[in-house]
Formats: structure tokens, C-alpha cells, sequence
């Protein structure tokens, strides 16, 4: 039987291991339905099976481990994270969550303990949304809240996710049938890095998340009038690039004016750009979060109404389409309370904490209670490859982790 401090030197250990496999040389990235998303996903499911899991994947390609209750006919408690990442990632973000729920599990296994409910771990295919450019598609499955128009959706290559579903041996067919029955789960549970400075501030190792920020997601095109930059005068110019500029320019002013938003252009490309041509083509994205949904709904459409403005003055055709919308989910009490009990026994104080980045729980909580555990980030760094934690907090999150599921226990037996 392995102490938590190896278990959590383990985790440390396998942690480096999932960094490597990446669809690029050189750097973390771990696209939906990639190969080095099938690769991920063996590695992870010979972890579980060794910690006395069953594997299975789901039509989406969400890899879920089970780990038997007590008894056949108990309910299930959900764990996990995602599995995928952003282009150049940190090797933490998502990656934590599944590996300190197996690190809870492996325990359980090697000192042959079985909880009142089953234990399911999921590491989610696709939460980052790199690909295409849509987030919780992987949580979504299994909430049964999938948005079957996203089959549509195309990559950069023009894939649809439906081609890279059956790719990626998935089917886009059965992903209603994927959906988990509400009446058999008692709730979900996820670990993760807390990708901001709150708690580093604090001197904490955990905290306990309260609330996840809703978030949406547009796509702008912007077409004006390729042109010729030696021959054509400036005032006649239609230049969707210059018209792409003011506004992302517009977007930061009115982030700036209205408390608690946060805007961000992440993407901005010129698809047939050269240097001697006027830019007739721009498509651009655009990431809207605040904690309040109405203040972001009412910024979003200030947004469009800004872009449109633009868009007339430069004389350049606007197409505006919000990708996805996601509400605010408060996380639930019941469950926060005995994550609070848990990291007490641990902590040398519990500090509580909203978060603005997008979590599989905010999709698993249309169907079920959810709680999470934020773990301290160094410098607040995160979406980058010096994204760090520290051993030490990683094993104090696994003993937390072990901690709640041992009061859930008591509460469920
Ligand atoms: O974008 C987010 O909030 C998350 O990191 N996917
Ligand atoms: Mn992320
Ligand atoms: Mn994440």
C-alpha cells in the first residue's frame, strides 16, 4: 500500500507523462480527437485499471473509469477533469483533476475499501474548445445538454466535429444515449488548478469554489475589399484588418468601463493575408465573462452594437455570431460544506473563492449538485507551459480530496 506522499509523488510523476503525448513537437497541445488524445486516453485507462477500475469510452470519446460500490445497486459520485488542452498548455490545467481523483481511487483500491456509492472518474474529451472552438463539449455528453448544431461545427482544416467524432471512433448518433441519469448520480466533484493569484496571495495550498463565472463565445467576420496596397488610395480602401484593430481596441475601452467585465480578442487572422495586399478578409474571436449574467448578456449586445458601428464606419460587411452562452452556476451548498469539513482537516484555513475560468462542473450542473477544489497556481500562471503546482499542494489536495469522499461516505452509508 503506497502512503499519500507517494501517491501524490506518483501523480507528479504521471502528470509529466500525460504533458508528453501532444499533437505537436515541442510544446503541449491536445486537441479534440487528436491522436495524442487516443494516447492520453490509453495511458489514463491503464492507470485506472490499475487502481481497480473498469474503462470505458463514451461516444464522444470522454474517458470514464468505475470503481464498485459496496453494494451492486448504489448510486454513482462523479470526479474528473478534461483531458484536453490549449495549444502551448500548461501541464496542469484539467490534467490535475483526473489524476488527483485516481490518486483517491488508488487509494481506496490498495487499502480494499469500498464506498456506499460508486466512484466514477471522468476525463472529459474536450473542455478547452481548441478545435473547435466550443467549450464543455465532452461534460456536455454526459449532462445530456450537448447542442446537436455543433456537429456541424468545422476545424481549421474544415473537419466537422460529426467527421472527427467517427474519426476518432466516437458516434455522433449515440450521444444522446450517453447522457448519465440523473436519478442514479449523487453529484460531481472536481479538482483544479485555480489558474489565478488568489490563493498563492493568501499563503493557502486549496480553496473552495463557490461559483463559476458564465462566458460566451463569438465569432466576427469582417469583409471589406481585398485590394492592392501599391495602387489603391487610402480613402477608397475597404480594409477589414484596420476595422478588426478599432475594434478590438472598442472591446478593451468597454471592458475598462464596466466593473467585473472581462473581454478578450484571443483570435484574430487575416486568412488570405500578404504584405502588398489590402486585407479584404477578418475573422476574429471574442471571449465575454462576468459574474453577473445580465451584465454579461447587456455587454455583449453594447459589443454588437460597437462592432456594427465599426463595421458601417469602415465600410465592411459584419457577420456576428455568438457561439456559445453559458450561465453562472452556483456550486452546491451541501456538497461545498463537506469540501469545506475536508479541507479544514488539511488547511490551515479555508479560504472560499468565485471562478472566472469555465469548469466541467458548470456543465455537469444541470444535472446534478457540484462542488470544487481549487489548488494553488504558481504566479497565478496558467494556458502556458510555465503553469506550475507544487508537489506539496497536489498531496494536500488528494488529502482533501480522500477526506470528502470518507464524509460523503458517512452521509451515503
Ligand atoms: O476558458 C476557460 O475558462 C477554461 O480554461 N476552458
Ligand atoms: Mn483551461
Ligand atoms: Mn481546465
Amino acid at each position: 500500500m503506497r502512503t499519500d506522499t507517494e501517491l501524490a509523488a506518483q501523480m507528479m510523476q504521471r502528470i509529466d507523462a500525460l504533458a508528453a503525448i501532444s499533437d505537436e513537437p515541442g510544446r503541449l497541445t491536445r486537441t479534440y480527437g487528436s491522436p495524442a488524445m487516443r494516447r492520453a486516453n490509453d495511458l489514463v485507462a491503464g492507470w485506472m485499471r490499475g487502481a481497480g477500475m473498469t474503462v470505458e469510452v463514451d461516444p464522444i470519446g470522454n474517458l470514464i473509469g468505475r470503481y464498485p460500490a459496496a453494494k451492486p445497486e448504489a448510486k454513482t459520485f462523479l470526479l474528473g477533469s478534461h483531458l484536453d488542452t490549449v495549444r502551448d498548455a500548461g501541464k496542469f490545467d484539467g490534467a490535475l483533476g483526473v489524476l488527483v481523483a485516481l490518486a483517491c481511487v488508488q487509494h481506496l483500491h490498495e487499502t480494499e475499501t469500498r464506498l456506499p456509492f460508486a466512484l466514477d472518474i471522468a476525463g472529459f474529451a474536450d473542455e478547452e474548445g481548441a478545435r473547435f472552438q466550443s467549450t464543455y463539449l465532452g461534460s456536455r455528453v454526459l449532462a445530456g445538454t450537448f447542442d446537436f448544431g455543433n456537429l456541424k461545427r468545422t476545424d481549421a482544416s474544415g473537419v466537422t466535429l460529426r467527421e472527427a467524432i467517427l474519426r476518432f471512433g466516437g458516434d455522433p448518433d449515440a450521444l444522446h444515449g450517453a447522457r448519465l441519469d440523473p436519478e442514479r448520480l449523487l453529484g460531481y466533484a472536481e479538482v483544479h488548478i485555480e489558474q489565478g493569484p488568489v490563493l498563492e496571495e493568501q499563503g493557502l495550498p486549496v480553496g473552495v469554489v463557490t461559483a463559476i463565472a458564465g462566458q460566451t463565445r463569438i465569432a466576427a467576420t469582417l469583409t471589406g475589399q481585398a485590394a492592392h496596397a501599391g495602387t489603391t488610395p487610402m480613402p477608397l480602401r475597404r480594409d477589414a484588418l484596420l476595422a478588426a484593430g478599432r475594434l478590438a481596441r472598442d472591446v478593451e475601452t468597454i471592458a475598462a468601463r464596466h466593473p467585473g467585465l472581462l473581454a478578450t480578442v484571443g483570435q484574430m487572422e487575416a486568412p488570405s493575408g500578404a504584405s502588398n495586399v489590402v486585407p479584404g478578409l477578418m475573422r476574429m474571436t471574442l471571449d465575454v465573462r462576468h459574474a453577473e449574467d445580465g451584465a454579461r448578456e447587456a455587454a455583449c449586445e453594447l459589443l454588437e452594437i460597437t462592432a456594427r458601428f465599426v463595421a458601417c464606419h469602415r465600410r465592411v460587411n459584419l457577420e456576428w455570431h455568438t457561439v456559445q452562452a453559458e450561465r453562472a452556476v452556483r456550486c452546491s451548498a451541501e456538497l461545498t460544506k463537506l469540501l469545506k469539513a475536508a479541507a479544514a482537516a488539511h488547511a490551515p484555513e479555508v479560504l472560499e473563492l468565485p471562478s472566472g475560468a469555465g469548469h466541467d462542473a458548470a456543465a455537469l450542473a444541470a444535472i446534478t449538485p457540484v462542488a470544487m477544489l481549487f489548488v494553488r497556481c504558481e504566479d497565478g500562471i496558467t494556458h502556458h507551459p510555465d503553469e506550475s503546482v507544487a508537489e506539496a499542494d497536489a498531496l494536500v489536495a488528494i488529502r482533501v480530496l480522500v477526506r470528502f469522499l470518507e464524509l460523503l461516505a458517512k452521509k451515503h452509508g
